[in-house]
């Protein structure tokens, strides 16, 4: 064959390839509302970065006359290309052959590029479209899922994985997602399940749609799997984008700071107002958030899900940064435990690679009750409690306001490892709040005495209490608050303590992993 006709057949079968299962089938994929694999890949990374591997694969199975239909590629794109000049490796299934489901050949091309990623210590995105399991593969397709499950496992806390759902994911497919450090799914057009609904209605006679079941609502507002729910593929392509902005390439390495043209210094005379007169009467957390940040930007993780933690990801003088934060909004901030679980979890990811974290304190306390107890809120928030403690990142704590009892220890206080704790001079640290404490010190003198007598006294006892424990200045006299800092000063402040605090070194003692109480 001349050289010539040799190439001619290169750009040939990379035709081929490039049409994936068909033109039908690309044409359907747009109808659904949906992109192509290939596009979705084209949207994500940096213009003509993207370099395919293992295009001339096709499957090995002969069982249903499997061996007369090939696509080159066996229905799963894999490649490595940059984001904003940064290499990611990536892979992203291609719902127009064999609807994306999981073959023998396939699986192990996701391998390949798990492995790669690992060698190069860079990021990991996977875009999943696919119906799971290739049926007509049988065992082998369970065992492509496992080696891919085994690499998300060994991968977790080295380089960050992230998920996109952009279709179907259902039965044991959706673990791998589980397994990686974050979840975006797109709305309306995504779904995820470990059994859908024919088989929920057949087992339990539950009659429930599949958004219902497992649509990207249901999964970033009732079971925190999902932390992102996009508009559309191409807000879910940005949400990727920007997370990658904020993290190191692996765990060996630093997150990268930015130049920052919004001052340090910039003062914030609104804070000083931000905290009500009436300690029960909420405000946004949100609008502190957005006022101590670079340029107003937070990328809010988990944002319709335990709404009464808020944890995200800004940056400080251009450096990224997560934040930690109650939301008295919501819940008056109290610790349930989703919200436990939903900021151990952030916190971990920030620990494993090298971001610092931001608390902001304005907690009453755990939420009391049957429900909480019953469905395991020690253990929940102990997971807190853990991931804090064994945090070895800088960690700058504000108390805005109230921090009371069990939840004071676990929002990172100074003797969980707190570098730099700050407090507002709004700052109420104590055991509890000044009612419940005079009904527990004063409940049998209050029960002898006439209602009248009982309100002056309560009021009373609440002036003296208050005085002397809802304030910042108990905590600071021991020792357990560095400093108290006026509210407009707060971003400088934040800028100074992680600048200073860049060069932390802390190690855990040496051990196989902790035993967190998952
Ligand atoms: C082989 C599959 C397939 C699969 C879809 N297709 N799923 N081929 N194995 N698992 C093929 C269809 O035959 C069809 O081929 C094409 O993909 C598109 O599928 P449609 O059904 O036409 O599309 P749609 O109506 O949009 O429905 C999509 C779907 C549905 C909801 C995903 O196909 C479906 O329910 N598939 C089965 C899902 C499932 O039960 N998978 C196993 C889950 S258990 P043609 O040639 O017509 O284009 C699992 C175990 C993993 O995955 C275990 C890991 C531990």
């Amino acid at each position: 064959m001349q050289i010539q006709s040799k190439i001619n057949k290169l750009i040939a079968l990379r035709e081929e390839a490039a049409l994936g299962g068909g033109e039908k089938r690309i044409e359907a994929q747009h109808k659904r509302g949906k992109y192509t694999a290939r596009e979705r890949i084209d949207m994500l990374l940096d213009e003509g970065s993207f370099e395919e591997f293992d295009m001339f694969v096709t499957h090995r199975n002969t069982n249903f006359d499997m061996d007369k239909t090939h696509f080159l590629g066996d229905g799963v794109i894999t490649g490595h290309g940059t984001i904003d000049g940064r290499v990611v490796f990536l892979y992203s299934q291609d719902f127009t052959v064999f609807g994306g489901s999981l073959s023998e050949t396939y699986a192990k091309k996701i391998c390949k590029i798990m492995d790669q990623a690992m060698l190069v210590g860079a990021p990991l995105i996977g875009i999943n479209d696919s119906g799971g399991a290739r049926i007509q593969e049988g065992v082998n397709s369970l065992a492509g899922y496992a080696e891919i499950f085994q690499r998300n496992i060994m991968a977790s806390g080295v380089i960050p994985q992230i998920s996109a759902i952009f279709g179907p994911c259902a039965g044991g497919a959706v673990y791998s997602p589980a397994l990686t450090d974050f979840v975006i799914m797109s709305d309306q057009t995504s779904n995820m399940f470990v059994t859908g609904p024919k088989v929920a209605k057949a087992v339990t006679g539950e009659d429930i749609s599949i958004e219902d079941l497992g649509g990207a609502n249901v999964h970033s507002s009732k079971s925190g799997v999902s932390y992102f729910r996009a508009d559309d593929e191409e807000e879910g392509i940005l949400i990727i984008r920007k997370l990658i902005e904020y993290f190191p390439q692996n765990n060996l390495e630093d997150p990268i700071q930015t130049v920052c043209d919004d001052p340090i210094d910039r003062m914030d005379d609104d804070l000083n107002e931000i905290i009500p007169e009436n300690p029960n009467q909420p405000y946004d957390m949100k609008d502190v958030i957005y006022t101590l940040v670079d340029n107003q930007e937070f990328l809010e993780s988990q944002r319709r899900w335990a709404k009464n933690i808020i944890t995200g990801f800004a940056k400080f003088n251009g450096m990224p940064t997560g934040i930690v934060a109650n939301q008295p909004n919501y819940l008056a901030g109290v610790l349930d435990i989703n919200s436990s679980r939903k900021a151990a979890r952030f916190v971990r990811f920030c620990d494993a690679f090298n971001i610092p974290i931001l608390t902001l304190v304005d907690v009453p306390g755990f939420l009391p009750g049957s429900i909480q107890e019953h469905n395991g809120i020690i253990s929940n928030g102990a997971k807190l409690l853990f991931a804090y403690g064994e945090a070895t990142v800088p960690k700058v704590t504000i108390t805005l306001r109230k921090s009371y009892g069990g939840a004071h220890d676990v929002m990172s206080c100074k003797q969980l490892r707190g570098d730099f704790n700050y407090a507002w001079p709004t700052a109420e640290i104590a055991v509890m709040g000044a009612k419940g404490a005079i009904e527990v010190l004063e409940g049998k003198k209050l029960a002898s005495m006439s209602p009248e007598e009982a309100l002056k006294f309560v009021t009373e006892k609440e002036e003296e209490y208050t005085e002397l424990f809802a304030n910042p200045y108990e905590a600071a006299r021991y020792g357990y608050i560095d400093d108290v800092i006026e509210p407009r000063n707060t971003r400088f402040r934040v800028i100074r303590a992680f600048s200073t605090l860049s060069t932390k070194k802390q190690n855990n003692p040496p051990k196989k992993h902790g035993n967190i109480p998952l």
